[in-house]
């Protein structure tokens, strides 16, 4: 809000984080006499525009991209909520919706959605004697769950108000006004210096000026600092999809040198164990690291689903150390398990890749992948920087904080994988006519053929599914028909033998085999269909440029296909509910 249209303005930044994926979109706009302008779509942020092309032109406004939990997308689902002078969005779950429903009800207030958001807003109303503050810290009080809120009242024109626990919240003042989001990639247009809005704050946005109040309403300090990012980094800069933008900035992003000095080096003093939590590419990031941390520190490591990890009994035999890793830092899934973690007295490292985001807040110790903004729902540069960032982690445990190297250069390795480009995308081409792929892989090559498949199936909807090499005979070969193809990842050289042996066991079915091996492997003539050269690279750096070439496998064949590769259908970037 400020100087500037809000239409405009709050209209772009929704553009802007389309990324995250979303089925509806709404904006709010209020007027210098305080009628408040609401629209709303379940088509693209596009529609929206267009939709709003009559609206009142207002220098404040509220605007949100809605991924349906609590009922079904429709517009009277999608935010903004308006309920007697609050109209607000929301971003997260307010768990205890139906008990406040309940006692909402009672006051004769009846709702006109299905969704969790709008008894919040209610609740606010309900709340609001003239002071914004004191509502929404009272409301505050009464709402469980993680939750953001950006808030107008319609007697306050020249107002936003916004709180958050557990959910991000971001502010940032400049010339032309004051802007909120839950989302960096939003404000960068703006300037770089923001203020993450710390939980159980709220915050009071004029053209003017930001202030922002503790739960007793008093005066809080906002710690500004730099977003690290830039506007550029968001951009396509020539490139057809932010997803072939982010597999090539790889070389870059890996050869940025990370922080590990939050990380006591004598971490490990008292662990009986590591246990990597994470989902989605995060986890078969742990994956694919797990052998190299064990043989690194000497600990048993088990890398865990997040979403496993919350329900059940938390398993504290002993002293676990958890790292948590997470693109976004704020997977839902993710973070309940740190604080699951967190409540039995364990240490945390969190690995993430978006500053000040709450799994970075959360843990004891944080490391930054600094792999710059992802907007691609497919995770790419983010996951070769978890690897790398997991495994430096590991030497940093063992006590080689001094020789924080791996053997091979991950940002010289990805480089060269990236040649291979033209070769990878003529047998992306003949992937893209089956209907069911296998990735093949035994130990870390089995977490990059988990990761292959998740790429694919993400951005080709073609059904992959991974399988240990050796596991193969014992069930899967059932399902190989003739022309099936398969992906076999054969970095080492010990199990190269072997694979060759279970390409045999396919081709003879009539199946056809491409093969990921080294550029220096042996293999005879006619043993496969089609073959990836990976430069040379032992243990755990080739999972740099395997990953490089499974991410490229999956573009091609996805973009052969005509899909939408940025955006997959029902798939959201950060996943903030459980
Ligand atoms: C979503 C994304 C995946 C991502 C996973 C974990 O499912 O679509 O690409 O790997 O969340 O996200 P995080 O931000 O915690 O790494």
């Amino acid at each position: 809000m400020g100087r500037i249209p809000a239409r405009e303005n709050v209209l772009e930044s929704l553009r802007l984080l389309e990324y995250r994926g979303y089925d509806s979109a709404g904006i709010a706009l209020i007027d210098i006499h305080g009628k408040i302008h609401v629209e709303k779509t379940t088509e693209k942020v596009e529609s929206l525009c267009q939709k709003t092309g009559n609206m009142p032109g207002c220098m404040a406004g509220i605007g949100h991209t809605r991924w349906a939990t609590h009922g079904e997308v429709s517009l009277r689902n999608a935010h903004p909520h308006t309920a007697g002078s609050v109209t607000l969005v929301h971003n997260g779950i307010v768990e205890n919706y139906l008990a406040l429903m309940q006692e909402m009800a009672k006051t004769g207030r009846v709702p006109a959605s299905d969704t969790d958001t709008e008894v919040a807003a209610m609740l606010m109303d309900c709340l609001y004697d003239g002071d914004p503050v004191v509502a929404l810290t009272r409301a505050m009080g009464r709402i469980e769950g993680g939750n953001a809120f950006a808030v107008l009242f319609a007697d306050r024109p020249g107002e936003i108000y916004a709180v958050s626990r557990d959910a991000p919240l971001m502010v940032m003042h400049t010339q032309d006004g004051s802007f909120l989001a839950s989302d960096a990639v939003a404000l960068l247009r703006y300037g770089e210096t923001m203020a993450v809005v710390p939980d159980n704050t709220v915050v009071r946005c004029t053209a003017s000026e930001i202030r922002a109040y503790n739960l007793s309403g008093q005066p809080a300090q906002l710690r500004y600092g730099n977003a690290c990012w830039t506007a550029s980094d968001v951009e396509l800069a020539g490139y057809s999809h932010f997803m072939l933008k982010e597999i090539h900035e790889q070389p870059q992003v890996l050869s940025r040198k990370m922080d590990f000095s939050s990380v006591p080096e004598d971490v490990l003093r008292d662990a009986t164990d590591i246990r990597i939590v994470a989902c989605g590419s995060a986890m078969h990031a742990g994956l694919a690291v797990k052998d190299y941390m064990e043989e690194q520190t000497g600990l048993c490591v088990s890398v865990e689903i997040a979403s496993e990890y919350v329900s059940g009994a938390l398993r504290h035999v002993g002293k676990p150390l958890f790292v948590f890793v997470s693109q976004s830092g704020e997977t839902a899934d993710t973070l309940l398990a740190l604080k699951r973690a967190k409540s039995i007295g364990a240490k945390c490292i969190c690995v993430v890749n978006v500053r000040g985001s709450s799994i970075a807040r959360a843990g004891d110790y944080v490391v930054y992948t600094q792999a710059g903004p992802e907007i691609s729902v497919a995770s790419t540069k983010a996951f070769t920087a978890q690897v790398v960032a997991l495994a430096l982690l590991a030497r940093r445990m063992s006590g080689r904080g001094l020789s924080l190297e791996l053997e091979y250069d991950p940002a010289a390795l990805a480089e060269k994988a990236l040649k291979q480009e033209n070769a990878i995308r003529r047998i992306a081409e003949d992937l893209s006519c089956a209907e069911n792929i296998f990735y093949l892989g035994s130990g870390m090559d089995l977490a990059l053929a988990r990761e292959g498949a998740l790429k694919l199936k993400e951005i080709s909807y073609i059904h992959a599914e991974a399988c240990a090499t050796g596991e193969l005979k014992h069930g899967c070969l059932s399902l190989v028909e003739p022309a099936m193809p398969s992906v076999m990842i054969a970095t080492g050289r010990e199990g190269l033998g072997r694979s060759l042996t279970s390409a045999e066991e396919i081709r003879s079915r009539r199946g056809r085999v491409y093969l990921i091996v080294p550029e220096d492997a042996k293999i005879p003539d006619g043993c496969c269909d089609g073959v990836i050269r990976i430069p040379t690279a032992s243990g755990i750096s080739a999972a740099v440029p395997v990953a490089v070439c499974v991410q490229l496998l999956a573009y091609y064949c996805a973009l052969k296909l005509g899909k939408q590769i940025d955006q997959p259908r029902n798939l959201a970037k950060s996943v903030t509910v459980i």
